[in-house]
């Protein structure tokens, strides 16, 4: 059994199911799940509204705790205390997360466009906000409270995705940071994502906007194993 830990809507609980016999997403968000339930065809695939605190699954029962972008919430204590109780003996726990950073690649546009993106991410979400701490130090916390002596970490991991600039605006749109921001100031975060959008097509030139951009993200995992 692999459980999905902070699993949205589904995205990285989906991949897991070829490889289990049975999966278990658990969001504290009800409309997460909701939407991760109507987007999920595999039959072994369940969710359930749940923190991460106090998973509803018994004790030694997992094989796999896997989380993607989201350990960063978790409050550490209680989350490491749960893996420590639901993981089977040589059961696993595997924490990826992605830096709020990325490259751009473009013709000649390269460093314009991944300045642009940097300028806005820094204006967006300050380096020193709580968040970007935890992630920056690549789950330091959580890493030492792992109480495995099987555990390591793997810092940058690359991978390139094409994007449109459409897209790469939706993935802003879709970060923790950007909705943060709207909470806080909705008229200024639609004004802000439309500066950008204008002075990346600018860049880019109106004609070439539908063209993909490559976009290059940094991962990192931390990986244990309960003995
Ligand atoms: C950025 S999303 C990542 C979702 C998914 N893993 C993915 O990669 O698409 C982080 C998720 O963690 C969930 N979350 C945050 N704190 C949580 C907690 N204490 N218990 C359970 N879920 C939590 C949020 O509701 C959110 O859906």
């Amino acid at each position: 059994m692999a459980v999905d830990a902070g699993c949205g809507t589904g995205r990285s609980t989906r991949p897991l199911a070829e490889y289990f016999s049975k999966v278990i997403g658990i969001d504290i968000s009800e409309t997460q799940i909701i939407e991760a339930k109507r987007s999920t065809p595999q039959e072994n695939v369940t969710y359930q509204v749940a923190s991460v605190e106090k998973m509803p699954l018994e004790d030694a029962s997992v094989d796999l705790i896997s989380s993607d972008i989201a350990a960063q919430w978790f409050p550490v204590d209680k989350f490491v205390q749960e893996v420590a109780r639901v993981l089977k003996n040589r059961g696993c726990v595997a924490l990826h997360s992605l830096y709020p950073k990325l490259t751009i690649q473009y013709k000649n546009f390269s460093e314009t466009l991944t300045n642009l993106y940097s300028e806005a991410f820094d204006s967006m979400y300050s380096s020193e906000h709580e968040i970007c701490k935890i992630i920056k130090s690549e789950f330091q916390e959580i890493f030492d409270a792992l109480p495995f002596a099987d555990k390591k970490r793997i810092s940058g991991i690359t991978e390139m995705f094409h994007m449109t600039l459409a897209k790469l605006l939706g993935f802003i749109t879709s970060s923790p940071m950007y909705q943060f921001f709207l909470t806080k100031d909705r008229d200024g975060a639609i004004a802000f994502l439309k500066t950008l959008e204008k002075k990346m097509a600018d860049v880019i030139g109106e004609q070439c906007v539908q063209e993909n951009l490559e976009v290059h993200f940094t991962f990192f995992c931390v990986l244990a194993c309960k003995s």
